[in-house]
């Protein structure tokens, strides 16, 4: 797989989102993301709208599982622990919750501001083991200019 430049895709992104409204700026995110990086069959965001959920928010890719709350998932794990979560293999994952069954890795970024959980970028691959370190380095780094980017408050 030819390796991705994130640099690249940063600066790129960064122009992309010339708007602070989260709305737009969450879509457009999805979208580029989704054109820019192969082997995905899902991205979106999931925000928590109400305590310890996590609702459905815009998203490329088949529709999706809503709500999911904090103790199920790993988008709950990250939700929970507000911490990246980087799966290699969703199906040695016990309480992953399968939405799409081609889905084998995963993603999920947590996007927190001032210690409170937004919500979180999840990405879903039909390859095993598709993320790699630098490739979650590299997404962390287009999650923070999103929110760069963005009113969030
Ligand atoms: N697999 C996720 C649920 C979200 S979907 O993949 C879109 C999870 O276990 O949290």
């Amino acid at each position: 797989m030819p390796s991705i430049d994130y640099t690249l895709l940063n600066r790129q992104l960064e122009a992309l989102l010339d708007t602070r409204d989260w709305l737009t700026n969450s879509a457009q995110t999805c979208a580029f993301i989704q054109q820019e990086i192969a082997d995905l069959n899902w991205v979106g965001f999931y925000l928590q709208r109400q305590p310890e959920m996590l609702g459905l928010g815009p998203f490329q890719g088949k529709p999706a599982c809503h709500p999911i709350p904090f103790s199920k998932g790993v988008c709950g794990a990250a939700a929970r622990q507000q911490r990246t979560q980087r799966v290699d293999d969703v199906h040695a994952v016990a309480d992953h919750i399968a939405c799409d069954a081609e889905s084998r890795s995963e993603l999920v970024i947590p996007i927190i501001i001032d210690g409170y959980l937004w919500g979180v970028l999840d990405l879903d691959s039909p390859l095993p083991a598709r993320f790699t370190l630098n490739d979650q380095v590299g997404i962390e780094a287009l999650v923070a200019t999103f929110q760069r980017q963005t009113d969030l408050h």
